[in-house]
């Protein structure tokens, strides 16, 4: 049985990928960002191929244990810490790292007793105010922290909120409430996210922590990969199922929304938000039908779209269709559907084959 909707996941591309961080930050360490299942390009694979990183990211304890089960010995950064007692004694057990955000956190690390010390990230609220303390009580924290057993080592952290956005002055004074923080303190530090590392040069720090650049996606509001010397990872591919004929006025889909404007073909794809294509693309959205642009017509289905083959005459049922990736940024496809790659990129179901290609 042959399966009609896959995601091509293009392993040399992620190579090149990380190739480019290394080039971009080459004096700082690369922490892989890998949570959500690898932006949904498959987290175990994706680290698998990412054993130059010097560590990996992930949002989440199990998704932790996961890579720890698979047997990646890298070291493990678990950007949402622990919430209780027993969690901590499992990121001892298995050598995984913290990252501390709140004082509930040292809290109840002064109340825990490790036999294998653990170290940790210092997280610093710098502006974005999601997660992190207050600049202010850094040095408190920090000693706090320095003065438990339990804890082996300690770096410092904080993460940029507008750093997609060039013209934005958040950024500096980001980086400068940063500094100011940790002045004095002997600590390794680490800032830069993607659009970190290609646009803001100075938050390039000891580490540097990429997710969406990995993937080959421009981090930056209106970007394309190709800009920054990225190449897609995933693409998403399916192909037509039906081609057929509609005379001027009639109307195509769900809600009878999309009105033929003459007599003309329309290709149906089997591609829909059951698998993961953004229900809120509009049409004109660009799919690929045999390596050409056609636009999308009508309102997404669950299981399929339908296209205009008015410049693509001689398609017939069983063409390929990209619909992002390779020839396609999904970058493109994110914007004319209200939303960004990130999203797309995790929302793949499960429906869909994955095939890794090296
Ligand atoms: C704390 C932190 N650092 C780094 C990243 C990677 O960001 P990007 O994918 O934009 O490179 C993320 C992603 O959400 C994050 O939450």
């Amino acid at each position: 049985m042959t399966s009609v909707v896959e995601a091509h996941i293009n392993l040399k591309a992620l190579r090149h990928n990380l190739e480019r961080v290394r080039q971009a930050a080459p004096n700082s360490k690369i922490m892989a960002v890998i949570k959500a299942n690898g932006y949904g390009h498959g987290m175990l694979q994706i680290a698998e191929v990412l054993e130059q990183a010097d560590a990996f990211a992930v949002a989440r304890l199990s998704e932790a244990m996961q890579l720890r089960q698979a047997g990646v010995e890298k070291e493990i950064v678990v950007l949402e810490g622990f919430q209780a007692a027993n969690d901590i004694i499992q990121f001892s057990q298995h050598d995984l790292q913290p990252v501390i955000h709140h004082l509930f956190q040292i809290e109840l690390l002064q109340q825990t007793r490790l036999e294998q010390p653990i170290a940790v990230w210092l997280k610093i609220d710098t502006g974005m105010h999601r997660m992190g303390v207050a600049p202010n009580i850094t040095k408190q924290c920090w000693q706090q922290l320095h003065g438990n057993e339990s804890v082996a080592a300690i770096r410092l952290m904080t993460h940029l909120a507008s750093a997609d956005d060039l013209r934005s002055e958040q950024t500096q004074q980001q980086l400068a409430t940063f500094d100011q923080a940790v002045a004095g303190i002997d600590a390794e530090t680490g800032i830069a996210n993607s659009a970190g590392i290609l646009g803001w040069p100075k938050s390039q720090r000891d580490w540097v922590r990429p997710g969406l650049m990995l993937y080959g996606v421009s981090p930056f509001v209106a970007g394309r990969c190709e800009d920054e010397k990225l190449q897609p990872v995933m693409t998403l591919v399916s192909c037509l199922i039906a081609v057929n004929h509609f005379k001027q006025g009639d109307t195509i889909g769900y809600g009878a929304s999309w009105v033929c404007p003459e007599d003309m073909s329309i290709g149906v794809v089997a591609c829909g938000y059951g698998d993961g294509y953004p229900r809120h693309a509009v049409p004109d959205t660009p799919v690929l039908v045999n390596g050409q642009r056609v636009p999308l017509v009508a309102r997404v289905s669950m299981d399929t779209i339908c296209v205009d083959l008015r410049q693509q005459p001689d398609a017939t049922v069983g063409d390929p269709v990209v619909l992002w990736g390779e020839g396609l940024p999904v970058e493109e496809v994110a914007q004319a559907a209200s939303t960004i790659p990130y999203e797309l990129l995790c929302s793949v179901t499960n429906r869909v084959s994955f095939h890794y290609i090296s």
